[in-house]
């Protein structure tokens, strides 16, 4: 089995903001969405007390299996049992045996473009096809129950995102309930990444479950909880379907790391530092939103949530790799090109990530706006 993987061109432009430091450069981390706030205190003094008392072997914490099923029941009402949870090294593994559990080769799987770049390519490794819909400003960039309800012959699946990435918009409650309809009637198996919940600034999202009680729901510690590098996240599957994303985890990756599992309890109990993060990136999307028309960037769809924005920068360019290396460059600010995220249209877009502290984004305004006025009146 071979599949053409694409590269993802933002760690190229991380990799040059990293020479560009070692050199002396002042920069901005805006192309990559993850929190600099690092896991939770409580979380943290876990870990230390784990380290020097316990073996740490192969474990899946029954506790934190436990702690996510109480979740769902006080975040959605929802009763899901903990022996549909399966703990995973992260939201990306966790996809993968959504899709290797769901699917069989070959099947096609629609998505929304522009998406996240794992989708397309986890798709491709196991061998399934990624029918990517075009989402454009109409519909926020999300994919809709119309558009799933056209595809013609039905596809064997759909990967949805609320809140999404690279445009942290939501799909609302009744687009969801929609949706969850359509796959009903065409017997369309949805995979839900809700990786991004917890973080919205308007209505808070919904989960699949709460319309399709047969969806597979990936979900992670490296977003809202701030423990990225933990590598810890769960899938939750439909209860006749558990035991085989199970199986091939114990194969593929036996169980995910303990310490983070530890942590990762005592996280989600740290509600209010981690809405302390949630402010500042409120905060910080505020800033942008504010400031980034002023820029030229008038074309970009307010997120509801996650921490990007998708900004459209035809007006500039239709390279938006090229464009990001010099904006990185000549400023220091490093965002990611939107040809990771949309294939076809992505050459005209660049993601900004406000991942990052208060003063970072501040700064980073200060430099954007004297470069795309330079840009504007065509200086560079
Ligand atoms: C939409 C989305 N899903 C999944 C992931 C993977 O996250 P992780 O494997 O760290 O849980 C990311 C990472 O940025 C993401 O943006």
């Amino acid at each position: 089995m071979r599949a053409a993987i694409d590269p993802f061109y933002a760690i190229g432009v991380s990799h040059l903001a990293h020479e560009l430091k070692a050199k002396g450069a002042s920069i901005i981390h805006m192309e990559f969405g993850q929190p600099s706030t690092g896991a939770p205190a409580a979380a943290l003094a876990v870990a230390h007390k784990v380290l020097d008392t316990e073996a740490m072997g192969y474990w899946e914490s029954p506790q934190l299996r436990g702690r996510i099923a109480k979740h769902y029941n006080e975040r959605y009402g929802l009763e899901v049992a903990s022996s549909r949870i399966l703990l995973t090294c992260g939201a990306s593994p966790a996809l993968l045996l959504a899709l290797m559990s769901a699917f069989s080769p070959g099947e096609r799987v629609a998505l929304a473009r522009p998406g996240n770049v794992a989708y397309r390519n986890t798709l491709k490794a196991v061998g399934l096809v990624p029918l990517e819909i075009g989402c454009g400003a109409q519909s926020r960039f999300n994919l809709t129950a119309a558009q799933l309800a056209a595809i013609d012959p039905a596809p064997a699946g759909v990967i949805i995102a609320s809140p999404a990435n690279p445009t942290g918009t939501i799909i609302v409650a009744d687009e969801l309930a929609a949706i969850a309809q359509v796959c009903r009637e065409r017997n369309i198996r949805i995979v839900s990444d809700e990786i991004y919940h917890g973080l919205s600034y308007r209505e808070p999202a919904r989960c699949i479950l709460e319309f399709a009680s047969d969806a597979f729901v990936i979900n992670s510690f490296s977003k809202y909880f701030s423990m990225a590098g933990w590598r810890l996240g769960w899938l939750v599957s439909p209860a006749d379907r558990a035991a085989i994303p199970r199986a091939y985890a114990s194969n593929l990756f036996l169980t995910p790391p303990s310490l983070a599992q530890h942590a990762a309890l005592a996280a989600m109990d740290a509600r209010e530092e981690l809405e302390g993060h949630v402010a500042v990136y409120r905060r910080n999307r505020d800033l942008l939103l504010e400031a980034l028309p002023r820029l030229g960037l008038r074309s970009i769809a307010p997120p509801d949530g996650a921490f990007y924005i998708w900004a459209d920068i035809a007006h500039l360019t239709d390279d938006s790799l090229s464009f990001c290396k010099q904006l990185l460059r000549d400023t220091g600010v490093a965002t990611a090109p939107g040809i990771d995220f949309d294939p076809i249209e992505g050459g005209h877009f660049i993601r900004f990530s406000f991942a990052v502290s208060t003063p970072e984004v501040e700064e980073a305004l200060r430099r954007l706006e004297v470069w795309f006025a330079d840009r504007a009146r065509g200086g560079r």
